[in-house]
Parts: structure tokens; sequence; C-alpha cells
């Protein structure tokens, strides 16, 4: 089946600390050639296994899962007026240790939290209590599964992650995945990936109450290593475009700005986008949403919306047309071409759509200043996290050490930089 779970073999990586205090998040074997002071971390499967350590009744049952978190390469603020998104997997994982108890309870340990915190609940009543919100997410995904006739029974749940958070790279996303795949596996549920990705996603809108788009979760359960995945929002089809990594790295960079006004920001924007699909859906039948409309249906109605909502819906139109260039230069190895339409992208973002910062901006105006960096955006929501950069391979080392220098001198932050890999989406680790 297209999109079956990858799996891969359980690896250990290390997060380096530049000497310029940026960071790098990447292989041992990277990190080396690049001859950084390493610092490393221990793999999110070491630390599942050292809690399972500690668990009541020790190791015994349990299986390892994971999903990754992502950086979307272009096509931004597309996937909730049904159009296009390319984004890849990134070689940074969510991971659970799971394994089915005789009752009906659920425990969940958090490993990475202080103490180890966890939360049990009654699988059929996922709702009741008042979880921290970790937990919430565990909680949303059985709500979420059982919404569809996925009942399951007990168990007990280790997670452990090493998706940044609260930096746009999705680490919500891979946890609920992560969670819904072990679940779905120890319970011998067959759920094919774009319907787990709704479920998922379901969960973070409806329980959790975050109104998310289906870009996050659907690139964790369905990405595959060194590619990116076009996937038309609408129908959740999807292809996979290889992405040149033998000469180009894509690399994130994190503006460590706070994304304070993410949440209501793009709420707007999503509640502006309908106004002005509705509005040209009055005058033409079947446009449903923005990704049914032309930039000559927008001009017919700019005297009925607003300015700002013109421009909220020219991104989305204009973003939509370059997700389907970029991902036929992808497929042709034009790394340059799709680098420039990641300009045009983080342009539009930034004017159009007003969704950049003063940082974000900042960020990609000095990684365009490295040769060798082909394409900079803002990537994600927006309002801080993080850009995201194509750069040519032998000009990383010169690219993470300009963004250490530069930027904190722009902005008084200090940027992490994480070189990765397009990896794959969920599977068991094993
Ligand atoms: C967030 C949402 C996604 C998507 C992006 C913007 O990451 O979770 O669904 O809308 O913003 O492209």
């Amino acid at each position: 089946m297209e999109g079956a779970v990858g799996l891969r073999p359980i690896h250990r990586r290390a997060a380096v600390t530049l000497p310029c205090a940026a960071s790098y998040n990447g292989r041992a074997r990277d990190a080396h050639s690049l001859r950084l002071r390493v610092s490393v971390d221990m793999a999110v499967v070491d630390r599942l296994r050292g809690a399972l350590g500690s668990m009541p009744g020790g190791p015994q049952g349990f299986r390892y899962f994971r999903a990754p978190g992502r950086v979307n390469l272009i096509g931004e603020h597309t996937d909730y007026n049904d159009g296009f998104v390319l984004p890849c997997a990134l070689d940074m994982d969510f991971g659970v240790a799971l394994r089915p108890v005789a009752g009906r309870q659920a425990r969940i340990v958090a490993a990475d939290m202080p103490d180890a915190a966890a939360d049990t609940f009654e699988v059929d009543q996922p709702g009741q209590g008042d979880p921290a919100q970790w937990a919430r997410y565990a909680r949303a995904v059985v709500w979420s599964l059982a919404e569809e006739g996925f009942v399951v029974d007990g168990f007990e749940a280790v997670i452990a992650s090493d998706v940044p958070q609260g930096s746009g790279l999705s680490s919500s996303a891979a946890y609920e995945v992560a969670l819904a795949t072990a679940l779905a596996r120890t319970f011998g549920f067959e759920i094919a990936l774009p319907r787990l990705a709704l479920l998922c996603q379901r969960a973070e809108n409806r329980f959790v109450g975050v109104q998310c788009g289906i870009m996050d979760q659907s690139i964790s359960a369905m990405g595959r290593a060194r590619h990116g995945l076009f996937l038309d929002c609408r129908d959740l089809s999807f292809e996979h475009v290889p992405i040149d990594t033998e000469h180009y790295r894509v690399v994130v960079c994190d503006t460590s700005a706070p994304r304070t006004l993410a949440g209501s920001a793009y709420n707007e924007r999503r509640r502006q986008c309908e106004t002005v699909a509705a509005a040209i859906g009055r005058r033409h039948e079947g446009v449903r949403a923005l990704r049914d409309a032309t930039l000559e249906m927008l001009d017919e109605v700019a005297g009925d919306i607003t300015p700002v909502e013109f421009r909220r819906a020219r991104h989305v139109l204009s973003e939509n047309g370059r997700v389907l260039e970029a991902k036929s230069l992808l497929a042709r190895g034009d790394a340059v071409g799709f680098g420039r339409l990641m300009a045009d992208s983080h342009v539009s973002l930034r004017d159009d759509y007003e969704v950049s910062s003063a940082e974000l901006d900042a960020m990609v105006e000095i990684a365009n200043e490295v040769e060798g960096c082909v394409g900079a955006r803002m990537t994600g929501a927006g309002f801080g996290g993080c850009t995201v950069n194509l750069v040519a391979a032998p000009a990383v080392e010169a690219f993470a050490a300009h963004i250490g220098r530069h930027y904190p001198e722009r902005t008084g932050r200090t940027p992490r930089v994480y070189v990765c890999e397009a990896a794959d989406g969920a599977g068991e680790w094993g």
C-alpha cells in the first residue's frame, strides 16, 4: 500500500553545541565531520528504556513506536483552504513504549518530565478529570480512536521526545501520531494512514481545542526518508517527491522567539479565508474553498471584501500555485528553482498573509547572505518559530556559523540550527 508505515532501525543521534552558540542536531558522523563540541543526548529510545526499568513489572511486553516532527518546505496556510502542501518529516522523534494490561485503565508516564509525571484514566472515559496539558494529547487520541469504533483496552505507556517543543516543528502532531500508531498496532486496528492522520487532527481540534489543519499529522504519519510529501489537503491523496539529499541539506533555524500571537492570529486568518471563499462562492458555483478559486475570481470580488481579506486570499492562491510548481522542480532535481519559490513564499507570507516576525525576517535575510543557501523562508504557522533553508551540503558548516554569529547581533536572541535529514513517517522501532 502506498504510504505503508515505515520501519527504521534504532539509531543514536547526537545533539551538538556549536562554538558559536547555535546548535546542531544530526547524526554523530556529521557532527564529527563538522568538528564541533559534541554533547550527546540520550536517544529517545534509551530514555524510554531507562524509564521502563523503574516501572512496576519491569520492561516486559513493551513495544516501541515513534513518529517524527516535521518541517514544511513550501505550502503555508494552504492546508485549511483545501490546498496543497509539501512538508518533510524530520529525524527528530516522539517515542512511545506501550504494553497492553488487563482492565480498562490507561497509565501514561512522561519520561522527560521532572519526576516522570504520570496520568491515569479510564479508557472508556478519557474526558473525565482535569489532566495536565501534556496528558490531554494522549487522552485525546484514545477518545478520537473510540469515536471511530476503535476502542482500546487497558494499557501502560511511557513517552519521550526529541522534537523541540513550542518551536513549530509539530511536536504535538508527532505525539498524537506516535500514540495512535502504538495503539493501532498493539490492539490490531487496521487504519489507513490518511485516516490515522485525520483521527489525530480531530483529537487536536476537538479534544485539545487547537484548530490546526491536516498537514502536520499527515506528514508525521506518511513521511518517507529522503523525500518530501506532496499532499492534496482536500482528498488526502499524496505523492513522495525525492529530495536531492546528496547535494543539499534541509536546515531548520529556530528563532527562539516566543510564538505568542500564533493561536489567535491563526484562527483569524482562517476566518478571513472562509469569508473570501464564501464571497467568491456566491458568484461561482463550485467554489467551496480558496483551493477552487483563481486570481481573476478574487479580482471580481475585490469590492465585496476588505483589502486585508484580499491580500490574505492572494497569498493562499499564489502559494497553491507555488507548491504545484515546486513539486515539479523538486522532482526534476532543480533545487535552485525550488529555492526561488521558497523566497517568494516568504515574501507573500510576510506582506500578504502577515504572519512573519522581525526575528523570522532577520533569520531569512541572514541565511540569504550565505553562498550555497539556495532557499530560505519562514515555516509553520509563523509569529516566531523556525525558518526552513535549503543549503548546498558543502556550505552547511559556514551557514550554521554565519547564523550563529549574525542572528544574535541582529536580534539579541540565541538561535538553534538543526541540520536535518528527511525521515520516514511513524512506525515501530526495532
Ligand atoms: C500550523 C498548523 C498546520 C498549518 C500550518 C500553516 O502548523 O498546524 O495545519 O496550517 O500552521 O501552514
